[in-house]
């Protein structure tokens, strides 16, 4: 396999926490919570980590200045997931391995499956694997909608869903496994269209299907490794979790 590159988003600020302190800073058993997603990804083989900070750039870039194997890439504004992704286009050029897109606030992402999904992606010579999870709990996350063969159509965010696509219990964890190239050709057709006018890294997953390549959606996480931090309770919760594993 080609260099793995992993995109780990980390721009929004973390309004839930009531703290002036980056969400993925704040700290469990004394890291920031975001050293624990870059870990999982060393431990799945990644060699390049490209980090997207924004809302307190500075302090999350100093914190982990004294990782050799971490760049940084500045999105000033936050326009939506897609738009952080755009971010690294000059940065990422010249890839032609697989890329892993993650976010910087689920510290329980376990290396194995983040594997797991590289490995569906090498497999099957996708364009994209949108890492997937089972939950009755599917409140406020996207939906995975398939065909009456199982095959993988879209993500569909709660927000843009219909009734009976809210009923979906496959969630997207919003871990994907890319090929780099078809990752940079669909964020040039990425366009803000839906309820929050966002570009929507999600919509990759549709668009490279009707370019005709290969996508697939994975369960290869527990709902609990994809649990993003959003509260300071959530923040605990994952601490116990942690101590316990
Ligand atoms: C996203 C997914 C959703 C998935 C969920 C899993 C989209 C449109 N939706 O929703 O399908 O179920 O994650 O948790 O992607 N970020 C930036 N810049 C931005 C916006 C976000 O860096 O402009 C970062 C955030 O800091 C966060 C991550 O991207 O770390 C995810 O963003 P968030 O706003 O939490 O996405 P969700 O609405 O939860
Ligand atoms: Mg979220």
């Amino acid at each position: 396999m080609s260099e793995v590159t992993a995109i780990i988003l980390a721009a929004g600020k973390g309004t839930r926490m009531k703290s002036e302190l980056p969400k993925v800073a704040h700290e469990i058993s004394g890291r920031p919570m975001i050293e624990y997603v870059l870990d999982a990804a060393r431990g799945a083989g990644v060699s390049r980590m490209i980090v997207v900070v924004g809302y307190g750039a500075d302090e999350v870039q100093a914190l982990l200045s004294h990782h050799t194997d971490v760049e940084f890439v500045l999105q000033e504004e936050q326009l939506g997931t897609g738009h952080a992704v755009m971010m690294v286009e000059p940065a990422m050029k010249n890839a032609q391995g697989p890329v892993l897109v993650l976010a910087g606030d689920t510290p329980l992402l376990k290396s194995t499956s983040l594997q797991a999904l590289l490995d569906e992606q090498q497999s099957h010579a996708a364009a994209c694997v949108v890492g997937s999870a089972m939950t009755k709990n599917n409140k406020g996350l996207g939906r995975i909608v398939r065909d009456e063969s199982g095959n993988f159509i879209r993500i569909v965010e709660e927000r843009d869903a219909s009734e009976a696509q809210r009923a979906i219990q496959e969630i997207n964890t919003g871990c994907y496994a890319f090929r780099a190239p078809d990752l940079l050709s669909a964020l040039k057709k990425l366009k803000p269209e839906n309820d929050q006018a966002e570009y929507y890294l999600t919509d990759c997953a549709a668009i490279l299907l009707a370019d005709g390549k290969a996508v697939r959606a994975a369960p290869v996480f527990a709902i609990e490794e994809a649990m993003g931090v959003n509260t300071r309770e959530q923040l605990q919760e994952v601490e116990r979790v942690l101590s316990e594993r």
